[in-house]
């Protein structure tokens, strides 16, 4: 008897250039990833995420504390996710906190991938290019990513992936973090699709 996949409900949260969020669409068109994309959430409403969304007909919203009071972000965020039945949040470049309220909420069901090998260079303050660039001050020889499941604090869940590449001495931040997003861009979908497997 053929028994028909259960499709997985994702929302995605995003805040830049969502190169990851692009790719994680495109490996759920081109049958990678068995979900469909219900929801993007990102803080900035000028981000190339919310571009791609809008151009490709994905529902999106825009929650900033200059659209609405800080005391309403969780209840605003758990309202536009529940219009859905999301089975897996993942973060693609999110750059805030997510409160208490969601990640009860959405308990062991939100994953963040970071753009080093945590728990080096991780926590508070390390995000984006700034990651990179003290990777290459300290003068390390290796980095990579890091796929974890979203605690309370920043970047201590629960690894459940970790891949590394070689710093070269001829890399700057830059090109280390266009190489390490290469990378980002080879395992996420297949991280989320193992993990989608799991719930
Ligand atoms: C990615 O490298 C991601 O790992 C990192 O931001 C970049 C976003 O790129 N995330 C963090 O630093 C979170 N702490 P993208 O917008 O092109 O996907």
């Amino acid at each position: 008897m053929n028994t028909i996949a259960k499709k997985y409900n994702i929302a995605i949260f995003a805040s830049g250039t969502g190169s990851n969020f692009i790719n994680i669409y495109n490996n759920i068109c081109n049958g990678n990833i068995n979900a469909q994309i219900k929801l993007l959430i990102s803080n900035n409403p000028n981000c190339r995420a919310i571009e791609f969304a809008d151009k490709n007909k994905i529902n999106y919203k825009i929650i900033n504390n200059f659209r609405f009071k800080d005391n309403q972000i969780d209840n605003v965020m758990l309202g536009a996710l529940s219009n859905y039945e999301i089975d897996l949040i993942v973060l693609a470049g999110y750059m805030k906190k997510i409160s208490k309220k969601v990640i009860e909420f959405y308990n062991g069901k939100i994953l963040n991938i970071h753009p080093a090998l945590l728990p080096k260079f991780g926590g508070k303050g390390f995000y984006g290019m700034k990651i990179h660039e003290s990777v290459i001050k300290s003068k390390e020889k290796i980095t990579g990513v890091t796929v974890h499941v979203v605690d309370h604090d920043y970047d201590t869940g629960n690894i459940i992936y970790q891949k590394e590449i070689s710093v070269l001495k001829s890399d700057t931040a830059s090109s280390l973090s266009q190489r390490v997003l290469e990378l980002e861009h080879r395992v996420y979908p297949e991280v989320i699709r193992n993990f989608l497997e799991t719930i």
